[in-house]
């Protein structure tokens, strides 16, 4: 694997059906699973069998029909949930064992009581016991975000020795600011004994908005995997969004990184998502919005039309979207009237289109958009014909 190559590590099967009310049943799961292979994701994580049986089933079948990527299960640093994960993954082709423990002093103290001590030993056990299972064992520290570096450092050594194959830093909180999380990933590099012989992961959730750019800070700053669901779905405000993180590293070549991602299937995977777990993104989401490509003011429109890449950094056939859109509103000019026009098929003379911009204004003045059908409204108001061939 080259040094540039930033491994995929799809959790939209976990952390984001973690979210309330986006349930979904094991058929459902394999359909995604499918999709998620084919789209050319590095890891599927599938589930966490030991939370119930639904989960260790759909692990169970997610296992057999996967074929080109790792599968993964999660667990905490216990035998019982690591003994289940394993036998859930048994059918894998490339199976991976996700353990780990809290890191932070809060998730010390509070969650478990214990101590830093106590903590690394409970980590080092997991991972040795994981290790027994299959070779492929990721090792997270919950909530490394708010985890001081020197602890985290030790900890994630100790993992290494133990037999991790990837370190995954999460911030589960959604707190870090991506200078800070691009530093703690750099201090990690710089200080952990065997670091160079693991990947380091980045695994960040969005309450600050932030996700995204602070995996691209870890990315930047030596992490090699991503940890992301399409859409962005997730725990609270979600996780970081795998469509971003790949059209980003893939919009600035400069960075040299790149990811095995068909970034065509981007647009129907997240359509996919959207309505088994019937949850829609919000029209101006990033890459996959239904405005992502859409442009509905006068000068704006008038720029695409003349030229694409004005007013697009991404070319929408690079996602799968067939083209961009030119909506017409009462905020639209002349030039998008006559081009969603011609669409229709009328080719308007200049005169026309003079006659009837000031009619198009006065009914998109009472209509939020103007569709097809209400420009052949228009069009026969002015009694112009289809296609008629103009001098
Ligand atoms: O956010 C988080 O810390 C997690 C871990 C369980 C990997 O999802
Ligand atoms: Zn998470």
């Amino acid at each position: 694997m080259s040094k540039n190559r930033v491994q995929i590590f799809d959790t939209t099967l976990r952390d984001g059906e973690q979210v309330p009310g986006c349930k979904l049943n094991t058929e459902q799961k394999l359909v995604i699973a499918k999709r998620l292979d084919i789209l050319g994701v590095d890891v599927i994580e599938a589930g966490f069998p030991i939370s119930s049986p639904g989960d260790f089933i759909s692990v169970v079948e997610i296992s057999k029909i996967v074929e080109n990527a790792t599968v993964c299960g999660l667990t905490r640093a216990n035998k019982k949930d690591i003994e289940v994960a394993a036998e859930a993954l048994k059918l894998a082709k490339r199976p991976r064992i996700h353990t780990g423990i809290g890191t932070s002093d809060s998730h010390i103290l509070y969650k478990f009581n214990s101590t830093q001590d106590k903590i690394i030993e409970r980590a080092i056990q997991a991972v040795a016991y994981a290790k027994t299972f299959v070779e492929d064992v990721e090792f997270y520290a919950e909530d490394a975000g708010r985890t001081d570096n020197e602890f985290l450092a030790k900890v994630c050594e100790e993992a290494i020795k133990a037999g991790a194959t990837v370190l995954n830093i999460p911030d589960t909180t959604g707190y870090c600011l991506p200078d800070e999380y691009g530093a703690k990933i750099k201090y990690l590099k710089e200080n952990v004994k065997g670091v160079h012989n693991v990947t380091l992961s980045c695994h960040c959730h969005n309450d600050l908005g932030l996700a995204t750019a602070n995996a691209i800070a870890g990315v930047q700053n030596g992490a090699r995997q991503i940890e992301c669901t399409i859409n962005g779905i997730g725990e609270r405000a979600g996780n970081t969004s795998l469509e971003e993180v790949v059209m980003i590293l893939k919009q600035h070549p400069y960075l040299n990184l790149d990811t095995g991602i068909n970034t065509k299937l981007l647009y129907s995977t997240s359509q996919l998502v959207q309505q088994s777990m019937g949850m829609v993104v919000q029209p101006n989401k990033a890459i996959v919005g239904e405005n992502a490509f859409a442009h509905s003011s006068g000068i704006h429109q008038d720029g695409v039309i003349k030229n694409r890449e004005t007013y697009e950094i991404i070319n929408p056939a690079d996602v799968g979207v067939t083209q961009s859109s030119i909506v017409l509103t009462a905020r639209s000019g002349r030039a998008a009237l006559a081009y969603r026009a011609k669409n229709v098929g009328y080719d308007l003379t200049k005169i026309e289109l003079d006659d009837i911009y000031p009619q198009f204004l006065q009914f998109a003045d009472h209509h939020k958009e103007v569709n097809d059908e209400d420009i052949h409204h228009l069009m026969e108001l002015n009694q112009i014909a289809k296609s008629s061939v103009h001098v």
